[in-house]
């Protein structure tokens, strides 16, 4: 999973034993399917990766490069992954892996707190984005 293009989002959906038999070959249909229904096909590519090391809590998958792992999926699960993490740029937290030994508990504390900086700063930009447009407004007659 390491080295892919930069920009594109690598899921791979776990294909060890414990979550095929938790139904991850259906999830990773499921998942193929609603990248393809939300059109992020050109921004997210899918595999079916092997254990990631969270087999009591499957199944389970990772998104790299955002280093989150998820877990305990159903189709719910991937429907929303899909739309707020990979299309809105969101982890969701209900999912993310509560036990991925400390160094996974730490990469996915980080990548929930580096989303909640990035929204901050988004809505600082938007915010003087705002008041620099309402000042020309003000020095624009027309308007
Ligand atoms: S079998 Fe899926 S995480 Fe280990």
């Amino acid at each position: 999973m390491k080295g892919g293009s930069p920009g594109i989002k690598q899921v791979a959906v776990c294909q060890a034993s414990k979550c095929r038999k938790r139904g991850s070959q259906a999830l990773a249909k499921l998942l193929d399917q609603e990248i393809a229904a939300q059109g992020l096909e050109c921004r997210v590519e899918t595999k079916r990766g092997g254990c990631n090391s969270l087999c009591d809590q499957g199944p389970s998958m990772v998104v790299q490069p955002d280093r989150v792992w998820y877990a305990e999926l159903s189709p719910e699960a991937i429907r929303r992954v899909v739309s707020e993490h990979l299309s809105g740029g969101e982890p969701v937290r209900k999912w993310v892996a509560k036990d991925k030994g400390r160094r996974g508990r730490k990469t996915a504390r980080k990548a929930l707190e580096m989303c909640s900086k990035e929204r901050e700063k988004r809505s600082k930009k938007a915010l003087k984005a705002a008041k620099k447009a309402g000042k020309s407004s003000k020095l624009d007659p027309a308007a």
